[in-house]
């Protein structure tokens, strides 16, 4: 019988991940509740046919060079900065990812966060368990409308398609900046094209679905905010770096923008002394927009499945560098 390939699992993921894995590979999965600091997932990689990865593990051209027995890389995540998908694509690697099944999710989480920041509900929780309720008040947590404001996003792929479909239930304005046109969508979802200058002085509401690449670092600066309508609010599901964290700490500590909600920040997780967690009107999640039960699953699942696709020599069906197949 042919020897099972060698696979390493860089965390404890979903169990439908971890099944099909378990039935067709000699599998490894990284115990701890942190990732395998980068000596020795670089020590694991060279010793295995398959490796699946989170967002946490750097993946680098160094990694990849000591690793020439690797012939399948699968990342449980869409987004792949952490990857050297040049480094991949030279060596004919395929990386797999996962898109589609944490799109919904993640523009549930996007929009809760929005709503959250608009009015106010982490601030009110912090208020009343701090004992400061003492009656209904007027004036109390006053923040801006969501229905009918205008809403920018800034990337309109998947995830920020999704959001432009929540705000047609909100009779919002939905303008949208990306590298591409997307006239069905346009069409489809009432969305109109903006460029990013004029995107910023309409919105109400600003939300990131990009990924992160050497043009979208630090995107969102002190240029960006100076053009934002004062009073705007800022949500961040994207990736952390494509917000400037200094620049936006001024921004949200002079008041020009009302609030701003992260779900990705920069760096990650942010420094306990990190000024930004001295602001109120922040919200901070630990990155965990597709955090639902059901797409942690599918993108478990869907990771395997590329992995194994890899390893067999096929297609990866979800292939993030599909030029290593056409060159
Ligand atoms: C998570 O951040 C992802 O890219 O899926």
């Amino acid at each position: 019988m042919a020897e099972l390939p060698r696979v390493f699992v860089t965390r404890a993921i979903p169990e439908p991940g971890l099944a099909p894995l378990r039935a067709a590979t000699h599998l490894e999965v990284w115990p701890d509740e942190l990732p395998p600091p980068y000596a020795t997932l670089r020590e694991k990689a060279a010793a295995v046919d398959g490796l699946l990865c989170l967002v946490t593990d750097r993946i680098d051209a160094g990694l990849l060079a000591a690793a020439p027995r690797l012939k399948a890389l699968s990342q449980m995540a869409v987004g792949v900065d952490n990857i050297d998908l040049a480094a991949a694509t030279a060596r004919g690697l395929p990386v797999g990812h996962t898109p589609g099944v944490l799109t919904e999710t993640t523009a549930d989480f996007a929009w809760a966060l929005l709503m959250a920041a608009a009015r106010r509900v982490v601030e009110g929780d912090r208020f009343t368990r701090a004992g400061r309720w003492r009656t209904w008040g007027p004036m109390l947590l006053l923040g801006p409308d969501v229905s009918g404001a205008t809403l920018g996003l800034v990337g309109f792929g998947r995830i920020g398609q999704a959001m432009a479909r929540r705000a047609r239930g909100f009779d919002m304005r939905v303008l949208y900046y990306d590298r591409q046109r997307h006239p069905e969508a346009e069409q489809a979802l009432g969305a109109a094209y903006a460029e990013l200058d004029e995107l910023y002085a309409r919105s109400d509401f600003v939300s990131l679905h990009t990924s992160l690449n050497p043009t979208t670092h630090h995107l969102v600066g002190e240029a960006a905010f100076a053009l934002m309508k004062p009073g705007a609010i800022l949500v961040n599901t994207s990736r952390g770096p494509v917000v400037d964290p200094q620049a936006l700490y001024g921004a949200l500590h002079s008041g020009r923008l009302a609030g701003a909600a992260l779900d990705v920040t920069d760096p990650e997780p942010l420094p306990m002394d990190s000024p930004l967690l001295t602001l109120d009107n922040l919200i901070i999640a630990p990155h965990i927009a597709s955090a639902s039960f059901q797409a942690r699953g599918k993108m478990a699942a869907m990771a395997a499945e590329n992995l194994l696709a890899g390893l067999a020599g096929q297609r990866v069906p979800h292939c993030a560098n599909s030029a290593v197949y056409d060159p």
